[in-house]
């Protein structure tokens, strides 16, 4: 089977807004739910799970009977947890009450504040997972990536060429994701900030999808501005 899992439990601290970036309005939808659609419209996907902190049960439900009763079967929402890779695992336990437990039963893992992925993106994670076992979704990157150990001087500029920026979706056989996190000592877990680190960290190959630049995540006021555009120019209609 394949499952969708968006990551919706965060509260957009640095966003600034009363509530979180992933319920904010564009054009009159939530950001939530432009890539709900997206995932939704994958003839593949079986069910998707959304993780939500507590205050924000009720209301996403509401949101999916409002905007798309016709495929509220299709949605689950669980309780998001403390950070992402906690809202992840519980995802992850909840599709494990519902799954057969073939080996190759996929996840494929999107950020609720992404709202311009794509179907191809969708499509080519599944592919990709089925194949490999584990997938990003990267561009190239485009600035220069500056490293610095202490804060106050470079440490490293490593080749650009060799750089790409992580996006969402992030897919694993979730078989195979349990069972290296499973591997993981209690500090790997406290700083983990990406699924597919999981996965590096184990030295198991992670697959590259191709991302476009339009995919990204809003975290700022000047993110969202630029996600308002995109809606406006059409970004969101293309496949
Ligand atoms: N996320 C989540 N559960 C958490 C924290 C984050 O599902 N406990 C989700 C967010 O909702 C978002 C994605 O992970 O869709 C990427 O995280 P980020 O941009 O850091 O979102 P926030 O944590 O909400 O933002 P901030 O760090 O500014 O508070």
């Amino acid at each position: 089977m394949i499952f969708g899992a968006i990551l919706a439990g965060g509260v957009g601290s640095r966003m600034g807004e009363d509530i979180p970036k992933q319920f904010l309005d564009i054009e009159g939808k939530p950001v939530i739910l432009y890539s709900l659609e997206k995932f939704l419209q994958s003839p593949r996907m079986d069910l998707v799970f959304i993780g939500v902190s507590e205050p924000w049960l009720d209301y996403t439900r509401e949101l999916v009977q409002k905007y798309l009763p016709e495929n509220a079967h299709r949605v689950h929402i669980v309780l998001g947890g403390s950070g992402r890779n906690d809202t992840l695992q519980n995802i992850i336990a909840a599709i494990d009450k519902v799954r057969t437990g073939d080996p190759k039963d996929i996840i494929v893992t999107h950020d609720a504040a992404r709202p311009f992925v794509k179907l191809r993106m969708i499509e080519e994670n599944i592919d990709a997972a089925l194949q490999c076992g584990a997938v990003n979704t990267v561009c190239p990157a485009i600035d220069t990536i500056v490293m610095s150990q202490d804060g106050v001087t470079i440490s490293d500029i490593p080749n650009k060429l060799l750089m790409y920026y992580g996006h969402s979706p992030q897919s694993f056989q979730i078989d195979l994701l349990k069972r290296l996190y499973s591997t993981l000592t209690q500090e790997e877990k406290d700083i983990l900030t990406d699924a597919c680190k999981i996965c590096s960290l184990r030295g198991q190959e992670v697959a590259l999808v191709k991302s476009e630049y339009t995919n990204l995540k809003i975290t700022t006021p000047g993110d969202y501005l630029i996600a308002k555009a995109y809606v406006a120019a059409g970004i969101h209609l293309q496949e």
